[in-house]
């Protein structure tokens, strides 16, 4: 037995003064990063975080992640937010605490490789703005992605944290790919590559505590950088796998302050701090001291995020993670990209489908982005496939992946399934096998000359050439050259109030007011009939004012509806882009969108071309008078992330076209005419 449990101090206390530990476990905050990214969908905003920011700082992290993984985009798309901005302003209020952020190696905040020129440039930007560690990581583990970053890191002197991304094909550590061997190689790489420290990514809460105990303990023999485990609750075992890690003499653990914790965010502190009390792991937080800052985050931030937070079930622990060994983001993108397409019925068969289609495309870990390339190719398969043919939409994330434009996979991908994708690639139809950026033309040129001068500076440059559709809108938010829509306003306390106000009313059946009259005294001649709405059973007496009324035969009640049908829209003939419409959530929104009613069938004289599913209209590849074959692509629709080319129904001419680039579609929307 180890003696790391063993108390040694008699005289505890909580305060910060207790004698400290003889090698104190380092503790990275995530709340400000993966806490909100899991529960809330990436949607806390920066002033949500100064009213403890300064608290923060006293506790004595070894470091807080506030940026990165999916806050650039989010902070953008949906926030109305800077995303720079916010590394400065928090750095006011955080002085002491090293900052870090999540990098996607080559990917950096986005969902694809980036040349080199714009990967260079936002790592630079990163630093200047006030970075200071890169846990960086790349989907498939291939470190020729960190090539470009790496030395931008390592030059300016700040701290490169590789990371391994935790996988898995068995239920427990072992097997073919992912097995003890795969972690020790892959950590030499990342020591060798010069490594500051090196984290095991648990992205999915998938480590399994003895397993966590295994690996650190041969991390910990094989290389020298510090080893980090970041491990999320999801499936419940994390806080027992930290536990574990400890024991093995893991160096840091991430945690998050108490309300972002658990579910499919991390362990909370406070227990952590509490279980090494007095031991020579002990990490010498002020459990009082965080108490006051969940106190305010409570009262005064919660209940503006509580109604992000998916209640839809009472277990705080997803266990189809340790039956399937895949993300519970991942999990609940399908689920919601199902829903979206009236096909919850058939989730069993995408679990089925899922292990299949990952090996084909070489057992990539399941991590963002290759988790959504494995999920929504999935999708497309249990879709559209018929029995004689699989793969029968592909998406272009998958043909990329199949060129080798994301680096090196597990395992080969199946080759028919390769030839497949790569049937008319732009790129090629032979893959390739060098570093995935030495194939990308430099952007930042080409994105200089296309936003011109809505781009002021080079933050703003690489806004948009990271995510030029919305990238570009926000710039015209920024600069006032368009007003911003109503649902990127951040929401205050008072409204939040009124809104469960609301609710309330809504609950007691009081959100009608009813005038309240006094009922006129009933005459003989009252009769009283059985009404039925909705199900629902009304006696009402009826007695007519004045007179008694004739009755003879008793009329057919209809059933009413409860509420009224909306009015039944004309098929739109004029291009419905002016109709607002909320955004797309992104994948990990976790709440799907209410479907909007069919856009019209399609004029008498064409074929239509129909969104498959709800998403982002990125850009039409003709105009109206361009004449088309059948299969070629006619309009990109990113959807759950992934871009997907649309192919022309049937040859002919563009005859309309319903959308602009960055316009939000539903499911069945007419997005083109050919005739
Ligand atoms: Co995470």
């Amino acid at each position: 037995m180890s003696d790391h449990n063993q108390v040694k101090m008699t005289s505890m206390h909580y305060e910060k003064d207790r004698p400290a530990a003889e090698n104190p476990l380092k503790v990275e905050d995530l709340t400000f990063r993966d806490g909100h990214q899991s529960l809330f969908a990436t949607r806390g905003r920066t002033e949500d975080m100064i009213p403890v920011a300064e608290m923060m700082d006293e506790v004595g992290f070894w470091a807080m992640e506030v940026w990165g993984g999916a806050t650039f985009d989010t902070m953008h798309r949906f926030l109305n937010e800077d995303p720079w901005e916010r590394i400065r302003t928090l750095k006011r209020y955080i002085k002491k605490t090293p900052f870090s952020m999540l990098l996607r190696g080559q990917n950096l905040v986005g969902y694809r490789n980036y040349a080199d020129d714009v990967a260079k440039a936002f790592v630079e930007r990163a630093i200047a703005n006030g970075m200071d560690i890169f846990r960086t990581f790349d989907a498939l583990n291939d470190y020729r992605n960190f090539e470009t970053v790496v030395p931008v890191i390592k030059e300016a002197g700040r701290h490169f944290q590789g990371c391994i991304c935790y996988s898995l094909t068995e239920p427990r550590l072992g097997g073919d790919v992912y097995n003890l061997e795969y972690y020790v190689n892959k950590a030499k790489d990342l020591e060798a590559m010069g490594a500051d420290s090196i984290c095991l990514k648990d992205m999915a809460g998938l480590i399994a505590p003895y397993d966590a105990y295994t690996i650190i303990k041969a991390l910990k023999a094989a290389v020298k950088p510090p080893i980090h485990l970041h491990s999320h609750f999801t499936s419940g075992m994390s806080a027992m796998s930290q536990l574990k890690a400890i024991e093995a003499g893991v160096d840091i653990v991430d945690t998050c302050m108490s309300p972002y914790a658990y579910r499919t965010s991390h362990p909370a502190i406070e227990p952590l701090v509490m279980t090494l009390l007095g031991t020579n792991r002990d990490t010498g937080f002020d459990i009082r001291h965080l108490a006051a800052i969940n106190e305010i985050l409570e009262k005064e931030v919660m209940p503006k995020y509580k109604h992000l937070l998916d209640d839809s079930k009472m277990s705080i622990i997803d266990i189809n993670v340790l039956l399937h060994q895949t993300p519970g983001g991942m999990l609940s993108n399908l689920v919601n990209q199902l829903k979206q397409m009236d096909a919850l019925d058939k989730l069993e068969e995408v679990y089925r489908e899922l292990p299949r289609v990952r090996k084909e495309l070489g057992q990539v870990p399941l991590v963002t982005p290759t988790s959504q390339i494995v999920g929504i190719q999935t999708v497309n398969n249990v879709l559209f496939d018929t029995p004689e043919e699989r793969y029968k939409m592909i998406t272009d994330q998958v043909k990329d992946l199949c060129y080798g434009l994301y680096g090196k996979t597990a395992i080969p991908i199946d080759p028919e399934v390769q030839k497949k994708a790569l049937k008319g690639y732009p790129r090629g139809e032979e893959p390739i096998t060098c570093r995935p950026a030495e194939v990308l033309e430099p952007e930042l040129e080409k994105a200089k000359e296309e936003i011109g001068d809505l781009a002021v500076d080079m933050d703003d440059l690489l806004i948009y050439a990271l995510y030029p559709v919305t990238g570009k809108k926000f710039l015209k938010w920024k600069y006032g050259k368009e007003e911003p829509p109503k649902e990127v306003r951040p929401i205050t306390l008072e409204e939040v109030k009124a809104r469960e106000e609301m609710v309330k009313k809504a609950l007691a059946g009081e959100l009608v007011e009813k005038p309240k009259k006094e009922a006129p005294p009933k005459s003989e001649n009252a009769r009283t009939f059985n009404v039925f709405v909705d199900g629902e059973y009304f006696e009402v007496g009826v007695d007519e004012v004045g007179g008694s009324p004739v009755i003879g035969a008793l009329p057919q009640m209809p059933v009413m509806p409860a509420v009224p049908a909306p009015p039944v829209k004309a098929p739109a003939a004029a291009p419905p882009a002016e109709t607002p419409r909320p955004a797309a959530p992104p994948a990990d929104a976790g709440k799907p969108e209410a479907q909007a009613p069919e856009k019209g069938a399609a004029p008498a004289e064409g074929t239509p071309l129909v969104a498959p599913m709800p998403g982002m209209i990125v850009s039409y590849k003709k105009e109206v008078g361009d004449s088309v074959a059948e299969g070629e692509t006619v309009v990109i629709l990113e959807a759950m992330k992934m871009e997907n080319a649309l192919p022309a129904p049937v040859s002919g001419t563009i005859k309309s076209i319903n959308f602009n680039s960055g316009d939000s579609v539903a499911k069945n929307d007419v997005l083109c005419v050919i005739g």
